[in-house]
């Protein structure tokens, strides 16, 4: 009887797909809060604000956006438009990537597709569609540099000319700093600053080139967008949601085991998505600490290719000095005399370049608050991996 009971339960589960994703957007149902920063975006979107959007990676930046758009969708007629330019190198890529981006966001069957697509006719582009994902793909052959700049201008002109209220959401913008082209701040920000019907979220999760890029007196972006940082979940929003959706298929978890689950990915949304995920699939009735402890394990050994990739390109001085901060968990002084003798890092001056390097190569994360600064590893997995190995 005992068996049967168990062997039904498993299947009950099979049926559902696992509630705790780790890619995209799907919807509001399997995304926990972040009603602040929707409010936030709406009321910028609505003052005529274009927001610039940072937080460390896999903090949930994309996601966050994703939920806006839903949110305008159930909310009015405001259309939305979403450009990763992470795969860009230059200005004629952004334009292909943006160009892609609407046509998406308006299929050519649409009536401003059609629009759309006449317009676009007029670059003579080829134009096709991604055989297994059906996505458009836009060529456009240009003979100068001038064409470049002519087209970008001209699809923000078409947007905005189309009377309706639009945003454009443009992740990893801290790209563009990689351009070849000089001017391409400059040109950007000429064309966008005033275009009445459109507003930007420009995000990135290279804080220190974001806030260069907008913060910078010197610099076109200066002071011409409200920031909006995103930072951790509320611990108790986060667990109730855990709570929820465990629940939702029939799993209770001790208080225990979902104190280890936050603490152990520092609520770093990946991280706790990634271990619940896991949880939920190995999951029976009610989960234990021991099921948690178990999931973790297994989670580290999966990564584990990644993280001897990481020790090969590191000096083994960098590579010890990960394992120092990973040991401390969070540091306030990475120069500190009781930090660097504790672990033989040598002088200040080493632990100092050290450091720098580390945080280029994004292993190393600096947290900010009113108060301090402290430092973390970039990465919970292998943070919690040099933590057991070393
Ligand atoms: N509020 C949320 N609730 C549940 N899962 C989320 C939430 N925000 C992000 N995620 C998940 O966390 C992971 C990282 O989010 P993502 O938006 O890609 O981060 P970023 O863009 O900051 O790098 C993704 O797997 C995403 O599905
Ligand atoms: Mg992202």
């Amino acid at each position: 009887m005992q068996v049967c009971l168990y062997l039904q339960k498993k299947t009950e589960m099979k049926t559902r797909n696992n509630p705790f994703l780790l890619k995209g957007y799907v919807s509001k149902e399997f995304f926990c809060d972040r009603q602040k920063e929707v409010d936030q975006l709406f009321a910028n979107v609505r003052n005529g604000i274009d927001t610039t959007l940072i937080s460390p990676r896999r903090m949930g930046k994309t996601g966050l956006i994703y939920r806006f758009f839903d949110f305008l969708r159930e909310n009015g007629d405001i259309k939305s438009i979403y450009v990763d330019i992470f795969s860009s190198r230059n200005l004629s890529e952004f334009n292909k990537l943006l160009a892609e981006a609407i046509l998406l966001e308006f299929p050519e069957k649409t009536p401003l597709g059609k629009q759309f697509f006449e317009f676009i006719k007029g670059f003579r582009p080829l134009i096709g569609y991604d055989p297994l994902t059906g996505q458009p793909q836009i060529q456009i052959n240009y003979q100068s540099d001038h064409e470049k700049e002519f087209t970008l201008q001209s699809l923000f002109s078409f947007l905005e000319n189309r009377g309706e209220q639009i945003v454009i959401a443009i992740d990893e913008f801290q790209q563009i700093s990689d351009y070849p082209e000089k001017n391409i701040e400059a040109i950007l920000r000429t064309y966008t600053q005033n275009l009445k019907n459109i507003r930007f979220i420009f995000c990135g999760s290279r804080k220190a080139m974001m806030i260069n890029l907008f913060s910078n007196v010197k610099r076109p972006f200066f002071a011409s967008t409200q920031y909006l940082s995103l930072d951790r979940i509320e611990k108790y929003k986060y667990s109730s949601f855990i709570r929820n959706k465990f629940s939702e298929s029939g799993i209770g978890i001790t208080n225990e085991a979902l104190e280890m689950v936050l603490t152990w990915s520092h609520l770093h949304t990946f991280y706790t998505q990634s271990l619940c995920n896991i949880l939920y699939y190995i999951a029976d009735n009610e989960i234990t600490i021991d099921n948690v402890k178990m999931a973790c394990s297994e989670l580290l050994k999966r990564n584990e290719p990644v993280f001897y990739q990481y020790r090969q390109l590191l000096t083994s001085a960098q590579w010890n000095f990960l394992i120092a901060v990973a040991k401390e968990g969070e540091v306030k002084q990475l120069t500190a005399q009781k930090f660097i003798s504790k672990y033989d890092i040598g002088t200040p001056a080493n632990a100092r370049r050290i450091s720098r390097s580390l945080l280029d190569k994004e292993l190393l994360l600096e947290l900010q608050n009113k108060k301090e600064t402290s430092y973390r590893i970039y990465d919970v997995f292998l943070s919690r991996w040099l933590e057991n190995e070393y």
